[in-house]
């Protein structure tokens, strides 16, 4: 069989299981298959697949049906401007997320331009495979980055992960029940999460490949969604330096809400930014009264 038949044949195969942008899918895993990029594809569209390749394209395909990800299939995702390994132990980085650090990153790097000062202190909160604590990383190579998760195995991938892109030296990963492992002195400029967002109830309504393959400790946000800015909004104030912001990912719907919880526990809204379908998707936050002390 030729590449040209071969994605025609997986297309409609997949498109017989509901598979999404079924098309698009099957290149992305012959392609991996033949380790090529997609494109090349289009090159060699007449030339043969030996019998290997098919055996293990067929395998894909399958598992591919049961609506396993295609990130979970090939082992990677893009993600900004790098690449991440991903495992059933993480969640797989959103475009969504993408923005997120784009908006922080913009506002680090303004203040870094206004003003002189001490290595800029960065967490990321809830780092899952480390994609905005390796992006920030990345960006700001004179920061230190700590990344909190309470997931062991999401913060082995998030290490491996820092290797991979050469930054693991500036990234210190810490188990934490949110902050709570962090020594009360630790003070940052910029706190980033991406927190659990999902109602708890509407888990089993999401596609096969997220409610079945994403951990649910990436998903559940308790009741309403919102557990984990509840957490934050109390939780992150004595862990900020002066003049320091925190900038979270917001689910669909739940900016105002958002807003209202952290306008109640002493924060203002700065920025709230939206995707590219004008969703409210990034809240920037900073605190206009004196930190309080830690409470343990
Ligand atoms: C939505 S995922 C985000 C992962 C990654 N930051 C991203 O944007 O792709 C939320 C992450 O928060 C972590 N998490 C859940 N509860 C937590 C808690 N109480 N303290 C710290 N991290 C938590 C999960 O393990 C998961 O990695």
């Amino acid at each position: 069989m030729t590449i040209l038949e071969i994605i025609q044949r997986s297309t409609d195969y997949l498109q017989r299981h509901g598979v999404p942008a079924p098309r698009l899918q099957a290149e992305c895993l012959l392609a991996h298959v033949l380790k090529q990029k997609r494109l090349q594809l289009y090159l060699q569209f007449d030339r043969p697949v030996p019998e290997p390749a098919l055996e293990q394209m067929r395998q894909l395909l399958r598992r591919r049906a049961a609506r396993e990800p295609l990130q979970h299939l090939v082992g990677t995702a893009a993600f900004a401007d790098f690449e991440l390994l991903t495992t059933p132990q993480a969640l797989i980085p959103r475009p969504e997320t993408e923005l997120l650090l784009e908006h922080a990153g913009r506002w680090l790097a303004g203040r870094l331009a206004s003003a002189a000062g001490p290595l800029p202190q960065i967490l990321d909160w809830g780092t899952g495979t480390g994609c905005l604590a390796i992006g920030l990383a990345r960006q700001f190579p004179a920061a230190q980055v700590t990344a909190v998760d309470v997931s062991a195995e999401a913060l082995a991938l998030a290490r491996l992960n820092a290797d991979k892109n050469g930054v693991s030296g500036r990234i210190e990963f810490v188990e934490s029940d949110g902050l709570a492992a962090l020594p009360a002195d630790r003070r940052f400029d910029l706190v980033v999460a991406n927190p659990p967002y999902i109602p708890s109830a509407e888990i089993e309504q999401l596609e096969p490949e997220v409610r079945e393959h994403d951990p649910r400790l990436a998903l559940d946000g308790g009741p309403d969604g919102l557990r984990f800015y509840r957490r934050l909004a109390v939780e992150c104030p004595p862990f900020l330096a002066a003049g320091g912001t925190l900038w979270l990912e917001l689910g669909h719907g739940q900016a105002a809400a958002v807003c209202q919880i952290f306008e109640s526990h002493g924060w203002r809204v700065m920025a709230l930014e939206q995707d590219y379908q004008r969703i409210e998707r990034v809240l920037g936050v900073e605190r206009h009264t004196v930190p309080p002390p830690v409470q343990r």
